[in-house]
C-alpha cells in the first residue's frame, strides 16, 4: 500500500456514524414543528460527504443546495480571504436554513459566509459542522449544531482534504507532517 501520510485515526468510520445519527435526530427534532421545508444549504467540496450522510438521518422535508466559496487554496494556512466560487440557486428568503460544514478552523470563512446568507433575510439560519477546532478560532461563530470538538491538528477525510487529496477516506485521519 502507498504511505498515506495519515500518522493516526482521530474519527473511526463507526464513530463518524454514531456522530451522524445523533446530529440527524437534534436536527430532526430543533425543526419538528417547522410549516416550510428546511433548506439544506452544503458548502463545497468539503462539506459534500458529511451532507450526503447526514441528510438520510434528518427525518424531515427538505431541500438542498450547495455553495463553493473560497478560502485556503491548497495550503494549510487560512488566506484570511472569503469569496463566491458559486452561489446558490435557491431563494432563502423567509426559509428555515441549515449550513452544513465539514469543519470550523479559525471560524473565517464561515462568518462570513452566514453574514453573506444573513443578508438575504432566511426566516432562520442555524449552523451544522462535523468537527469543530475550538482553539483555533478568530472569529465569533455560533455552531448550533457540532459532531466533535478535535485538537489543533490538521485532519483529513471524510471529504477533507490536504491539497485536494484523502477527500475519500472513510475516516478522519491526522495528516503528518
Ligand atoms: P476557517 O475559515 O479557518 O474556519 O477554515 C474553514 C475551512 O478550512 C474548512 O471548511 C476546511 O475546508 C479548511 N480546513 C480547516 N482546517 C482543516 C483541516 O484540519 N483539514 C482540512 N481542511 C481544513
Ligand atoms: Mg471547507
Amino acid at each position: 500500500m502507498p504511505d498515506t501520510g495519515i500518522t493516526d485515526i482521530l474519527v473511526s468510520e463507526d464513530q463518524i456514524k454514531e456522530i451522524v445519527k445523533r446530529l440527524g435526530a437534534e436536527v430532526t427534532e430543533h425543526y419538528r414543528n417547522t410549516e416550510r421545508e428546511l433548506v439544506v444549504i452544503g458548502l463545497l467540496r468539503g462539506s459534500f460527504v458529511f451532507m450526503a450522510d447526514l441528510v438520510r438521518e434528518i427525518k424531515l422535508p427538505m431541500v438542498m443546495d450547495f455553495m463553493t466559496v473560497s478560502s485556503y487554496g491548497d495550503g494549510t494556512v487560512s488566506s484570511g480571504d472569503v469569496k463566491i466560487i458559486m452561489d446558490l440557486d435557491t431563494s432563502i428568503e423567509g426559509r428555515d436554513v441549515l449550513l452544513v460544514e465539514d469543519i470550523v478552523d479559525t471560524g473565517n470563512t464561515f462568518s462570513k459566509v452566514i453574514r453573506m446568507l444573513q443578508n438575504r433575510n432566511p426566516n432562520s439560519l442555524k449552523i451544522c459542522t462535523f468537527l469543530n477546532k475550538p482553539e483555533c478560532r478568530t472569529a465569533d461563530v455560533e455552531i448550533d449544531f457540532c459532531g466533535m470538538d478535535i485538537p489543533n491538528e490538521f485532519v483529513v477525510g471524510y471529504g477533507l482534504d490536504y491539497a485536494q487529496l484523502y477527500r475519500n477516506l472513510p475516516y478522519i485521519g491526522i495528516k503528518g507532517q
